[in-house]
């Protein structure tokens, strides 16, 4: 019997690891220059969160989810993204009003049932940040510009932007009206998706690849906003632009989730076949107080850090993969060996990265487990150097080597 891990997971090697730390790191680096503190969340949370907290008649919440009956008999669900959990959390530990802007980011796993492909998983990771507290533009726009600084930092070259508004709920609903007006001849000759789409959530139908080309002349939510977020649309733009922060409009963009209201955006970047989504978010002014908080405002984003990964690797861009030792003690004989063992001990705890051979072997078969490594130095000792307080020092690169004193060896190292 032999077991594979569930599909649409991966496993992270070492040698791969080493990516996700370096990158993770970069989010902590940009997080912490932003004044963005980590949350962490559980990775389950009451199905009915998600359901109020992402929308009923969205894809994640009516076909994504894992949902579960656990044995008191609660539905639970692994979290499909990050923003309702924080959104919770921010809620129920009351972490508004002081300071009045609470700004948090978190880094971790999170779960859909969709069809796995590149850049697509059922386990996948999100980078994400949500800002609580402020209608200003100049939030939205900072979220934005985390994000991009985040990419750049990490060595991505080549991704775009695109922004939109989608208005407030009344803008959006007396724009639905007029949208159906405009794809009410059409409804035959849409695609299954459009038509469930049509009657449940139509500023979606507007999304539809398939159907992409019948939309032409199809009114738009941009055209249409009320006077206050178009106001506050100008303002994103202008923050932007004064940043130097490249985008395009794209008025069709109206994102998967239920909860945006005014700035949603997506970063883009060619790669992994036809995914080309990096990382999305918007302001969502309404959720706080949808799932039972008071009336704050919040904007933020999440970073699919599978797809940054895999974008960087196809542009060639190298990240550190492993950590080579900077000394491999090499010992030759029993004596010797008791003396390394305490020798390697106290290297690490200065902070030299050290490792020794554990077989007991020939000194040709260390050394070559130290070359494998890519140790920088072989520190070996041999029952005459060990007599006469010395050790010998082996640059692995150059070949060069001399003895050193015992007493002095991590001095002659640093
Ligand atoms: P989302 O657009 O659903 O937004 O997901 C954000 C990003 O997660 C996507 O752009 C993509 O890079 C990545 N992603 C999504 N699904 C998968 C998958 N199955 N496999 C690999 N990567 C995936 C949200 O989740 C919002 N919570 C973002 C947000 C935060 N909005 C405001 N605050």
């Amino acid at each position: 019997m032999s077991f594979q891990k569930p599909k649409g997971t991966q496993d992270f090697l070492p040698g791969a690891v080493e990516r996700w730390q370096f990158v993770e790191g970069k989010a902590r680096e940009v997080c912490r220059r932003f004044a963005y503190r980590e949350i962490r969340t559980p990775i389950f949370e009451s199905t009915e969160l998600f359901q109020r907290g992402v929308g009923e008649t969205t894809d994640v919440v009516e076909k994504e989810m894992y949902t579960f009956m656990d044995k008191g008999d609660r539905s639970m669900t692994l979290r499909p993204e990050g923003t309702a959990g924080v959104v919770r959390a921010y809620v129920e530990n009351k972490l508004y009003g002081d300071p009045d802007i609470t700004k948090l980011y978190y880094i971790g796993p999170m779960f859909r049932y969709e069809q796995p492909q590149a850049g697509r998983y059922r386990q996948f990771h999100q980078f994400g940040i949500e800002a609580f507290g402020s209608s200003d533009p100049s939030l939205d726009a900072e979220v934005i510009a985390l994000g991009s600084q985040f990419y750049t930092e990490i060595g991505l070259t080549g991704f775009t932007l695109e922004i939109n508004s989608v208005g407030t709920p009344a803008t959006r609903a007396a724009f639905r009206e007029k949208l159906l007006a405009f794809l009410a001849p059409l409804r035959d000759v849409l695609c299954k998706d459009c038509r469930s789409r049509m009657d449940r959530n139509p500023l979606r139908v507007l999304d539809c690849k398939v159907d992409q080309a019948r939309f032409e002349g199809a009114p738009s939510l941009l055209d249409n906003l009320d006077d206050d977020s178009a106001a506050h649309f100008e303002k994103v733009k202008a923050h932007l632009d004064a940043m130097g922060i490249a985008y395009s409009i794209n008025p069709r963009l109206v994102r998967g989730l239920d909860y945006y209201t005014h700035t949603a955006f997506e970063f883009k970047a060619a790669g992994i076949g036809s995914i080309d989504t990096i990382g999305g978010g918007g302001r969502y002014n309404g959720l706080v107080s949808d799932i039972g908080g008071p009336e704050q405002t919040g904007v933020g984003f999440g970073l699919g850090l599978e797809r940054v990964l895999l974008v960087l690797e196809k542009q060639g861009v190298e990240l550190p993969a492993t950590v080579a030792p900077d000394v491999y003690f090499v010992a030759l004989g029993e004596a010797a060996e008791a003396r390394i063992v305490p020798l390697l001990n106290e290297a690490r705890a200065r902070g030299i990265v050290a490792e020794k051979d554990y077989g007991g072997r020939k000194m040709k078969a260390q050394l070559k487990s130290a070359d494998r490594l890519a140790a920088k130095y072989a520190a070996i000792l041999g029952d005459d150097e060990l007599e006469r307080g010395e050790i010998v020092l082996k640059s692995l690169a150059t070949g060069e080597q001399r003895t050193v004193a015992l007493a002095s060896l991590f001095d002659s190292l640093k």
